[in-house]
């Protein structure tokens, strides 16, 4: 899939599934299923890292985190998250934290908010780096914010969303995510927009959905936001695979014969 495959999806009304992944093994695993696209999301910070918000993201990370992932799903659409302030400090830091994630691996970057980035946005892709908008519930921006708060709720926030979103696909992005939007907004958006919108919390009218890998796994029990739909319970499973392993070690039933290497075979 390419950034022109995504548009083409829209257009047929087919639906976009995007997840997201920080690591070779679930990379891996990715890689042989028919997902759209990969987001290196910022949101490492919290999933794996333990950090209680985004903000904790850094360029090293996220490349870190790219190359990982762009080895084990090396024929996936990678895209790598801008962390906090690493576009924010000029044009010239910019390109250089959008240049490290590049050379990393990821096929395009995203980043959040509208206001102050428009310029940046024509630049990156007129570098000839696809980029994805991010606009609603913007984690970095979540003291500003006041929270972690469904967006476009009232008349005023709802305009500006739209204009926001027209104004990210004016700069050149090929697509937007809208997070923790209302449905109907996000609807609206959807419809007047040629690029297609990627919702998480967004409803069921956007042009393609973005989960958080663990999330979706059931791998961490204390977020249970309501737009996440769990498909596996991986935190009670994985928990259970080792206790079992445990007490198998205590009671001395792990290692078996067929687990050691022997001088001589056992009869
Ligand atoms: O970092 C992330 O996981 C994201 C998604 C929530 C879209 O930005």
């Amino acid at each position: 899939m390419n950034i022109h495959d995504f548009i083409r999806c829209k257009q047929r009304n087919q639906k976009i599934s995007m997840i997201t992944c920080y690591d070779y093994g679930f990379a891996k695993i990715i890689q042989g299923t028919p997902i759209d696209l990969i987001l290196v999301g910022d949101s490492v910070a919290m999933t794996v890292h333990g950090y209680p918000n985004t903000l904790s993201a850094t360029v090293d990370m996220m490349v870190m985190h790219t190359q990982a992932v762009v080895r084990g799903a090396p024929s996936k659409f990678v895209v790598g998250d801008l962390p906090f302030m690493s576009y924010r400090k000029g044009l010239k830091s910019a390109m250089q934290a959008v240049e490290k994630i590049m050379r990393a691996g990821a096929s395009a970057i995203k980043l959040e908010g509208c206001e102050g980035n428009l310029k940046l946005i024509q630049h990156i892709v007129e570098s000839g780096v696809p980029v994805m908008g991010h606009i609603g519930l913007m984690p970095q921006s979540v003291f500003s914010l006041g929270g972690y708060k469904v967006q476009g709720k009232d008349n005023n926030s709802q305009q500006k969303l739209l204009e926001q979103a027209l104004a990210l696909q004016q700069a050149g992005c090929f697509s937007v995510v809208l997070e923790c939007v209302t449905e109907e907004v996000a609807q609206h958006i959807s419809e007047k927009l040629t690029i297609p919108t990627i919702g998480i919390g967004a409803g069921r009218y956007v042009d393609g959905q973005v989960l958080v890998l663990q999330d979706l796994l059931g791998l961490n029990s204390d977020f249970k936001p309501k737009f996440v739909k769990t498909y596996l319970s991986g935190e009670q499973l994985v928990s259970e695979a080792i206790n079992r392993y445990h007490q198998e070690v205590v009671a001395e039933v792990f290692p078996e014969p067929k687990n050691c290497f022997m001088l001589k075979a056992v009869s």
